[in-house]
């Protein structure tokens, strides 16, 4: 094998390696950047040799939206749906239909949660992954392979102990964590908001642009057997335990499934499922309940578009009635103004609600809601508390439309709405609440993480005049804060410890922490490694600045155009004068070392973590890979090394321990 294919045979392991610690095992061993680097490298070399790209390269996960529309195709077994019960007497009734059809006094049941997204099938032919339909009328669906390609924790291939031929029904659902985080972000891009999990996981699928799916977490989880080539296992929930061998998610990683012996347990995993929903990572709005045995389903068989082996029991939804008392505008730190209506408090599945958000005007107009009125609320994905509807039978008669802001509720300055964008805008460089807002994420956990400042002190000691700018912080003294209420001597000491602790944050925090618009946390990591000093940030290049990976156009120009203004340039020098000295990752490589350009596999364990000791390697210009082959160049062996250490000994190749590595890194 050339060198060429073996080094891209080798990234494309290494690659599919980390997707699977970081979608599957939520334990990455590299961070986002090092993913990044691989991933270009690889990029490049199948540019170069377009002969090397297999199906299965983590490259082909970001295919090109297909032209026009999606493809239809014909499901080779037709998609249904399920009868669906709301109550414990229908769970019943169901139970004694399965029994009485199949002539038995006691049934199995596997139960699972019904999740709330879109039913999605995956098609594997010759163990790869050809098509992903979705339901459609049923029997027709359109293949949107192209998006579902980019859910990482869908395996392309499947080991070559799966059946020619396996189709998987699944859903495909965002969590409501990622759910909360893409809202928030698209608030602040100032696009359009979705209502909950399902319609943003349906609306991604639906996007013609794979490129736009990528950007969106997706999940899938399979839960039922279409068209397979070979026998079925016998039964539902050995099912979902193969499909988890071939590393498709399913129900069972959560533990959130039972394989019930009667009715009443059933009952019971409703009733507890109900209860417990709230804590479940993803938006459910029922359960299922199936006959576990496959031949069992084969004997009951369908009625009309219903399975008569399954059910779905769902659960009451969580939601109130109440009463609109103030429509508020918020504005946030990028200058996004947002509407907040004021709510009567009510509880909402056990959380008092007193508020929720309206997103933006055009989402406020398209449900005009008014003050005074009557509105039923719930919290979207179990977290964010939303009006559903106005129930407008009982708005009072002299109610009125809201009217749009035209100015800044805090600056008074005129708002703007920019093109391709739903949100209205402060754009006001004086603007208090904007500059309020940038303070507190400066300070805030993820940016610069100064403890002792907390929310509510940002905004005190903005309103005493204290700080009114970034640097401000930093010329804190112990005699202004002397004699504020509430700030005893240990709690002065506290925050101007914390603040000058903050001085030697990561380089990446400091970038996040100035704000600028579209650099979240991710790119804020690829401007610290590649400009590695706040200074030669300041002078970056727009050309320079799109060539880096995962920065576009418009991030590229939003950071150029913030560092060539003169205000944003002298604060970030302030900064620097006042001893903001960022700590940046070593990541130079020797390449004099012995290990330039070897191949080292790491096994055993060892006192320093996989992560620092891979870090070490690549600063000897080593690449580290996973499985011994002739090609290894050294294994790295901890202590309890295994069959890594067999294998190498067999092969020949050599072993080094820690030590070794530790005293040529001193020589
Ligand atoms: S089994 C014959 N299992 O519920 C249908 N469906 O109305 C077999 N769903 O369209 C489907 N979670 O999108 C099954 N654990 C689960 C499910 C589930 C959610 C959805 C699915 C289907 C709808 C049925």
């Amino acid at each position: 094998m050339s060198d060429i294919k073996k080094e891209h045979k080798t990234l494309i392991k290494t690659l599919l390696h980390h997707d699977e610690l970081y979608y599957n095992d939520s334990k990455p061993e590299i961070s986002d950047y090092e993913y990044d680097q691989l991933f270009t490298k690889l990029k490049k070399i199948e540019e170069n040799h377009p002969e090397l790209i297999t199906p299965d390269s983590p490259t082909q996960r970001v295919s090109d939206a297909p032209a026009s529309g999606f493809v239809k195709k014909e499901h080779r077994i037709p998609m249904l749906s399920l009868q669906n019960t709301y109550n414990t007497e229908e769970i019943i009734d169901f139970d004694e239909r399965v029994k009485k059809f199949l002539g038995l006094e006691n049934v199995t049941y596997l139960c699972e949660p019904k999740f709330d997204g879109l039913a999605i099938e995956l098609i594997y032919e010759d163990g790869k992954l050809t098509s992903a339909l979705t339901r459609g009328n049923g029997k027709v669906g359109e293949d949107v392979l192209s998006n579902i390609k980019t859910i990482k924790s869908i395996p392309l291939s499947l080991p070559d102990s799966a059946p020619k031929l396996l189709e998987v029904r699944g859903e495909v659902v965002i969590l409501k964590e990622d759910f909360k985080k893409l809202n928030e972000k698209h608030e602040e891009e100032g696009l359009n908001i979705f209502a909950n999990p399902r319609n943003a996981a349906a609306g991604t699928i639906r996007q013609l642009d794979s490129k736009i799916s990528r950007l969106r977490p997706l999940k899938f989880y399979g839960y039922a057997p279409g068209e397979t080539s070979t026998l079925k296992p016998e039964s539902q929930h050995s099912f979902l335990k193969a499909l988890e061998k071939f590393k498709i998610p399913t129900a069972l990683r959560y533990n959130v499934y039972k394989q019930a012996g009667s009715i009443d347990e059933v009952i019971d995993y409703y009733e507890k499922m109900d209860k417990d929903r709230k804590s479940l990572p993803f938006d459910i709005d029922g359960v299922v309940i199936k006959v576990d045995s496959f031949q069992l389903q084969d004997e009951l068989g369908f009625v009309s578009r219903n399975p008569r082996w399954a059910a779905a029991a769902k659960f009451k939804p969580d939601q109130e009635i109440t009463t609109v008392k103030a429509i508020d505008l918020q504005v946030g730190r990028t200058g996004v103004v947002t509407p907040v209506a004021v709510l009567e408090p009510v509880s909402v599945g056990g959380v008092t609600i007193s508020n929720a958000t309206l997103h933006n005007f055009s989402e406020l107009e398209r449900k005009d809601v008014r003050v005074g009125d009557t509105v039923l609320v719930h919290r979207a994905g179990e977290v964010i508390p939303e009006i559903i509807k106005v129930i407008e039978e009982e708005r009072p008669s002299n109610s009125e439309k809201f009217k749009r802001p035209k100015s800044c509720p805090a600056c008074h300055s005129e708002l703007i709405q920019e093109k391709e964008e739903v949100a209205l805008r402060c754009i006001s460089l004086n603007c208090p609440a904007t500059l309020v807002e940038s303070l507190k994420h400066f300070a805030s956990r993820k940016a610069l993480n100064i403890d002792h400042l907390g929310d509510r002190s940002v905004e005190r000691f903005f309103e005493l005049g204290l700080i009114k700018s970034f640097s401000d912080i930093y010329r804190l003294t112990k005699d202004q804060l002397t004699g504020l209420e509430g700030f005893g001597e240990k709690s002065i000491d506290n925050l101007l410890q914390s603040i000058e602790q903050s001085k030697t944050s990561p380089l990446e925090n400091i970038i996040f922490a100035l704000g600028i618009r579209f650099v979240g946390e991710r790119t804020s990591e690829t401007l610290a490694q590649h400009y590695r000093s706040l200074e030669s940030l300041l002078n970056a290049n727009e050309e320079e600045l799109k060539a880096l990976t995962d920065i576009g156009e418009k991030v590229a120009h939003s950071v150029y155009t913030a560092v060539q203004n003169a205000d944003f340039k002298s604060e970030v020098q302030s900064l620097v004068k006042l001893g903001l000295s960022p700590k940046v990752q070593n990541i130079n490589v020797d390449t004099n070392s012995q290990f330039n350009n070897k191949k080292i596999v790491i096994t055993g364990s060892f006192e320093l973590t996989r992560n620092e000791i891979t870090k070490r390697l690549k600063q000897l210009g080593a690449t580290v890979t996973n499985s011994v082959s002739k090609n290894t160049d050294y294994l790295l062996a901890g202590a309890d090394a295994g069959s890594k250490l067999k294998k190498a000994q067999e092969l020949g190749v050599e072993t080094l321990s820690w030590a070794d590595i530790e005293s040529y890194l001193e020589n």
